[in-house]
């Protein structure tokens, strides 16, 4: 059986443990699911896709708002399956975000005046600022309420959802060392909405609702074809992988020791604070005990000043160069707005000094270890 994002298998969590200890700022679990019998490969530097499932708490406040049966059938726009209202807003429908065809929707059966030019005025075309205030304040339960008078036929109300699409979760475990398993690092994602704190849809689900060895999580692979170990086990290799990002890394450790890689290894890993969110400490210091592992860290949030992986690179300018110059592989994941570009651009200040270039040489030579994939890059 081939599984694909339109063929997922159904995984289940085997394990869940809160990575982040009491005091921590953030909350980030190490999960394991389940692989054996299934037809799941990967191979390191992976992807998971997982489609989740909406907060049942939410659902039902939505089915409530909507004055409906949790029973009734729906036909699912994008499929055209029919199946329960219930089932539909779990699983099928993004329950985060409106668009204005929802309020088109309501404009049209609307029947009371006020409510009707409320809506009149939100969709003229002189009040997009307007509109776009409206639609990023407000979710469709914010705005099934707000128009709970409105005669909306069912169908109609929810084929104006916006499809639950999977999320992406980099694979935390290789496959030669745990053949049964796929670990994954998540991180849970909050924010306040209407001044509610609020939980990001999947890592809720696979941090919180998802019962271990119980809830089926529909799941496929993401290959990344270039984002993996050397194939030349004795090439160095610089990981550089702040908070989740650190994830991969673990993989790619796993499966050097398991194929007995003769390569240096070098990780760059940062979080906020060394006390409370240094994941997978143990796994590390025994690399660096029994020589296996370079380990560089810098937690942000333990002194004034932030103190981030690229810090830590220009500290160690002469060395990261020296690795370079050996043909060392280098890899950067996680955060892609503010750190990748951070990285890269410490890199290329790195390589100005160390290799005497001018600054656009410097650049050039970056942009030469991406052209040879030995500058590779996971970032989301
Ligand atoms: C290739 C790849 C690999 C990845 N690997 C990892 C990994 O290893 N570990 C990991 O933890 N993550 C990883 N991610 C990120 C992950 O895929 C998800 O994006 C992340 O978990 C957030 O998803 P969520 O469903 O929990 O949050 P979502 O529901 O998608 O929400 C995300 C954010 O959107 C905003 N938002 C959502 N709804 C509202 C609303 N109603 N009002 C206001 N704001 C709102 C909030 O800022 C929220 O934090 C990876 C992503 C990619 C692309
Ligand atoms: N959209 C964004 O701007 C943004 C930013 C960060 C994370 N995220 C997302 O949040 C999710 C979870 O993130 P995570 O738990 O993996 O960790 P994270 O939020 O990426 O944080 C990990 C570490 O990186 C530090 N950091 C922040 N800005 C940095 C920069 N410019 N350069 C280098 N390091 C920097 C953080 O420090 P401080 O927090 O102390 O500054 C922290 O110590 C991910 O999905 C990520 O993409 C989004």
């Amino acid at each position: 059986m081939i599984i694909s994002k339109s063929n997922p298998v159904s995984l289940q969590i085997q394990d869940r443990l809160l990575l982040t200890q009491s005091g921590s700022t953030k909350h980030t679990y190490h999960l394991s699911l389940d692989i054996r019998n299934t037809p799941i490969t990967f191979k390191v530097g992976d992807s998971i896709g997982i489609y989740a499932q909406n907060d049942p708490v939410l659902v039902q406040h939505l089915i409530s708002a909507m004055r409906a049966d949790k029973d009734a059938p729906i036909i699912d726009p994008r499929s055209g399956a029919e199946m329960s209202l219930w089932d539909f807003l779990s699983r099928k429908a993004n329950l985060s975000r409106i668009t204005s065809s929802f309020l088109k929707l309501f404009y049209a059966y609307e029947t009371a005046h006020d409510k009707k030019n409320e809506l009149h005025r939100l969709l003229q075309t002189e009040n997009k600022p307007l509109l776009s205030q409206f639609l990023s304040t407000h979710d469709p339960l914010d705005l099934i309420k707000e128009y709970q008078g409105t005669q909306t036929p069912l169908q109609e109300l929810c084929a104006q959802f916006g499809p639950l699409l999977p999320r992406f979760y980099s694979i935390a475990s290789s496959p030669k060392a745990h053949p049964d398993r796929l670990d994954l690092t998540v991180a849970l994602s909050t924010f306040t909405h209407s001044g509610e704190q609020r939980f990001g849809v999947a890592s809720h689900f696979l941090c919180h609702l998802a019962t271990p060895r119980q809830t089926p999580i529909p799941s496929y692979i993401q290959s990344t074809p270039h984002f993996t170990l050397p194939e030349d086990g004795s090439t160095p290799i610089i990981m550089v992988g702040p908070g989740t990002g650190v994830a991969p890394y673990r993989a790619f450790l796993q499966e050097r020791l398991a194929t007995h890689a003769t390569g240096k290894n070098w990780l760059f890993f940062g979080e906020r604070n060394r006390e409370s969110d240094y994941f997978y400490k143990e796994y590390w210091e025994e690399l660096v005990r029994t020589n296996k592992l370079e380990l560089d860290l810098a937690f942000s949030r333990d002194q004034k000043e932030k103190i981030y992986v690229q810090h830590r690179m220009q500290a160690k300018a002469k060395q990261l160069w020296d690795w370079l110059q050996e043909g060392a592989y280098f890899y950067v994941c996680g955060d892609a707005h503010h750190m990748a570009k951070a990285v890269e651009a410490t890199l290329v200040q790195i390589a100005e000094a160390q290799g005497q270039m001018s600054e656009e040489a410097a650049r050039a030579y970056v942009k030469s270890l991406r052209t040879e994939k030995r500058y590779l890059a996971d970032v989301y």
